[in-house]
């Protein structure tokens, strides 16, 4: 298993996803605002990796704090959420993993139980999040197989792997539980401009998995289906609205009208903590603008001529309506999403 995270006596340990696929070196956050910096420096990425390390990231605050009465201990709690909270916009995961440990925070607060144990409650929590994110993918990648052709090549953009989450991925988790059945398929990678996750992210974990991989260029996508190349493209997501709208890496847009136009089916996999059902459809969902120098510099070498304008949204939003189904370990939602996701949404697990 890929170790994105890992929880440690000594803080978190990350696998710097920005030097993949050349080096394979670890980040120690030692502390809260540590965790804060490697999310919004995108050492760690990937909507369900990203909502563990906001859980974790307040878990050490909490362990690491000085306060010796709630009060204090309350102002500090808060302080560190929003310090997590403010890393990055996009995934819906953060601020579901955030909250996760701190409302355990707040019922212990409120029955006034000691902060050692408060302490190490919240820790505990944080670490099962983790196990609980790698099982809820397992069983979402076996609902997916179920979907899949038994051979062919499958489409994937950006990378909703195991680097993506605590382990095995979601889009790439369908893929990984179809290959353990025996399919006979194999991975076209989209690059994923400008910050290349297909390129040095899901070409590096899928090859290393032994996975048949091939990496296109983004605008390559539309060639391969019109040749009858791809039986059906699969993408992860960052946050799901309450009507089945999806925001994922920028591109999935393209991505999705190229199937409808091609026949081709495309699926969303996504664990259910992905679904935000405060957000009602796709243009409420906030959508991170990130730096510039992304598209102007390529290994840190300047590309584009100076003073020309550059736009960098880091996610597009898919209308439901070029969306098939939505795998998660619940079970796979179907149109209309309004209602399936608002029936799902009632089940506990
Ligand atoms: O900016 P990133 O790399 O954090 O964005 C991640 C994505 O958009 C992935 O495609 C994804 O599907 C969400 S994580 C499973």
């Amino acid at each position: 298993m890929i170790p994105t995270l890992q929880w440690t006596s000594e803080g978190v340990s990350f696998l710097d996803q920005t030097k993949l696929p050349q080096v394979e070196t670890y980040v120690l956050a030692r502390n809260y605002n540590e965790v804060a910096d490697v999310i919004r420096n995108m050492v760690v990425r990937g909507a369900m990796a990203i909502g563990v390390s906001g859980a974790m990231g307040v878990a050490l605050g909490i362990q690491q704090s000085t306060a010796v009465t709630l009060p204090d201990l309350n102002a500090e709690v808060e302080v560190i959420c929003d310090t997590l909270a403010k890393t990055r916009p996009t995934a819906v995961n953060l601020f579901w993993g955030i909250a996760q440990i701190r409302d355990l925070y707040n019922k212990l607060a409120a029955e006034n139980v000691a902060i050692d144990e408060i302490k190490s409650q919240v820790v505990a929590l944080a670490q099962t999040l983790y196990d609980e994110d790698i099982a809820n993918l397992k069983v979402l990648g076996a609902y997916g197989a179920d979907l899949l052709p038994k051979e062919g090549t499958i489409l994937t953009h950006c990378n909703a792997g195991a680097l993506a989450a605590c382990g095995y991925g979601s889009a790439l988790g369908v893929i990984r539980a179809a290959v353990e059945r025996g399919y006979k398929i194999d991975v076209f990678a989209d690059e994923t401009r400008p910050f290349n996750q297909g390129t040095r992210l899901t070409a590096w974990e899928l090859t290393k998995d032994n996975i048949p991989t091939t990496l296109i260029c983004d605008n390559m996508a539309g060639y391969f289906m019109g040749q009858g190349r791809i039986k059906a493209a699969i993408v992860g997501a960052d946050r799901i609205a309450a009507n089945g709208d999806t925001a994922n890496k920028i591109g999935t847009y393209s991505v999705a009208i190229l199937c409808k136009e091609h026949g081709i089916p495309f699926y969303v996999a996504a664990p259910f903590n992905t679904i935000d059902i405060e957000t009602l459809n796709g243009k409420d969902i906030p959508i991170e603008e990130r730096a510039a120098k992304e598209v102007t510099h390529v290994n840190g070498v300047q590309v584009t001529p100076d003073g020309v304008g550059i736009a960098n949204p880091a996610f597009d939003v898919t209308p439901a309506k070029y969306i098939t189904a939505i795998i998660t370990e619940r079970g796979v939602l179907r149109a209309p999403f309004e209602e399936s996701i608002a029936a799902m949404s009632k089940q506990t697990k």
